[in-house]
């Protein structure tokens, strides 16, 4: 008898990488998306949140719920990135304009109402921006995290320093005061860093064979991994460049491609110099119990091929 699916609820902030997580996840028979939370991040709210909608309706599951979140980190003012992912956030390809209104729900209730209608343990959350929305929903309503299975989240780096600021990956220095909430929280947690994303390279190569699926979905998908391919060349002199988030869909899919190990992990809140820092006690020095699972290593062409034969389902 199959395995029934892994029920998941999607936190992002579209985003071409945020755009290829969402569609891994709903290529894939192994997870249901039950919801999808949009945050604050690369752009703001309202667009990551129209994002969210039109990627969930290129893939045919207009369906799935789409709620927008929070609108600004919990004390930190918001920082976006339009330098990579364009004025609207998913610039690269030309979606319909939703069908769909945006839910008349705040993203932060989504979460806590869909957690405590689920049976403990059924829940796994999977943030791929800053951690706002996953920080006010601990805060607001305690009770989802002994419900909860599995935060598995794109953020933070150690071994790789940080992309944002030279200790800083952006998810968590967006937020780190959110961050701090969640790995304080006492959820198991996976966290996927640079450490790991940054050997998810997409290369010239793959990106002929997803557009040879000659779908809707591979061609759009294609198109925005061009346009993000520009500023991977500009930041990594290369045509071949990291695609972060889907890191996240992929390890709930074959944990076996990935390697890491438990650590205790906190973030940095005070200093203006290394703010937003995911330190790493990788060496167990200070001896205190780990909170979460650490990914550092990838099979980069296993991770591709799962990815190529996951979207090529999709309309
Ligand atoms: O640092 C990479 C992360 O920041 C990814 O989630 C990307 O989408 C941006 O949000
Ligand atoms: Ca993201």
């Amino acid at each position: 008898r199959a395995m029934s699916p892994r029920k998941i609820i999607i936190d992002t902030d579209p985003g071409q990488d945020d755009a290829f997580a969402m569609l891994l996840a709903l290529g894939s028979p192994e997870l249901e998306v039950v919801a999808v939370t949009a945050i604050a991040g690369n752009v703001p709210v309202s667009k990551t949140e129209r994002n969210a909608r039109q990627l969930v309706e290129l893939a045919g599951r207009p369906d799935i719920r789409v709620a927008p979140g929070c609108t600004r980190p919990m004390v930190k003012p918001l920082k976006t990135a339009e330098y990579v992912h364009g004025d609207s956030g998913l610039e690269g390809w030309e979606l319909p304009e939703p069908s769909t209104p945006a839910l008349p729900v705040h993203g932060v209730d989504l979460i806590i109402d869909t957690v405590m209608a689920a049976p403990a343990g059924e829940i796994t959350l999977c943030p791929l921006g800053p951690l706002t929305n996953i920080a006010m929903a601990l805060i607001k309503e305690p009770r989802i995290a002994p419900r909860l299975r599995e935060i598995v989240l794109m953020g933070g780096g150690y071994f790789e320093g940080g992309n944002t600021t030279p200790s800083a990956e952006f998810n968590i220095f967006v937020d780190p005061h959110a961050a701090h909430v969640v790995f304080t929280s006492g959820v198991p947690l996976t966290m996927v860093p640079i450490d790991c994303t940054y050997k998810a390279i997409l290369t010239p190569a793959w990106l002929e064979r997803l557009k040879a699926v000659g779908k809707r979905t591979a061609l759009a998908a294609a198109g925005l991994a061009e346009f993000y391919q520009r500023y991977g060349n500009q930041k990594f002199g290369t045509d071949s460049y990291p695609l972060h988030d889907p890191c996240v869909i992929g390890y709930l899919l074959r944990p076996g491609i990935f390697g890491g190990r438990k650590c205790f992990v906190e973030i940095e809140i005070t200093s203006p110099v290394t703010m937003g820092a995911t330190v790493v006690d990788w060496w167990n020095v200070t001896k205190r119990e780990p909170n979460c699972m650490v990914l550092r290593d990838l099979d980069n062409p296993a991770f591709y091929d799962l990815m190529l034969e996951r979207i090529a389902r999709l309309p």
